[in-house]
């Protein structure tokens, strides 16, 4: 499906139409160029599911841990853009969130591709030539 993204003023509302489409799936592959929009995205799907926290770009820690006040449940946001080597993903203990049931938002994910589950859904985020964004899952 895809999801159009007009202006930054009308992201909530395209989140709610992502977390709508989510069912049963929890790990999330956010494919999309430098500033495509990924991390804004992010932090609009975990306001949407009930987070209530700060949310910034895992960009110095992998990844960053939130709770829904709505649910209480963990939502995980990864952010593999400075991997150099699989090992760190490995000693970061990866499929303990992976595979944990826990929402996984993961930008950066072709850095990891050989390490997603096989059934992550993936997203992909593209700026259109007037600034627009299309999500397709
Ligand atoms: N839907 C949108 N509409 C308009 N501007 C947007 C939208 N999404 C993001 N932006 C703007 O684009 C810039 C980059 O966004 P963001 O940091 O989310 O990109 P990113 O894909 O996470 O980049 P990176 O690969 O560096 O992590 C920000 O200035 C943000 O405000
Ligand atoms: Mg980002």
């Amino acid at each position: 499906m895809e999801i159009k993204i007009q202006s930054l003023d009308q992201i909530q509302d395209a989140a709610r139409q992502f977390v709508e489409a989510m069912g049963d799936n929890t790990v999330f592959a956010m494919y999309g160029k430098m500033g495509a929009g990924k991390t804004t995205f992010v932090k609009a799907l975990c306001e949407e599911l009930g987070v209530n926290d700060v949310i910034t770009s895992p960009t110095f820690s992998i990844v960053n841990e939130y709770r829904s006040d709505e649910n209480g449940e963990l939502i995980y946001h990864f952010d593999f853009y400075r991997i150099k080597k699989l090992s760190e993903v490995y000693d970061m203990g990866y499929e303990d969130y992976f595979y944990s049931g826990a929402v996984c938002f993961i930008e950066w994910p072709e850095l990891i591709e050989e390490l997603l589950p096989g059934d992550a859904v993936k997203v992909t985020i593209e700026e259109q030539e007037d600034g627009t964004r299309l999500i397709t899952m």
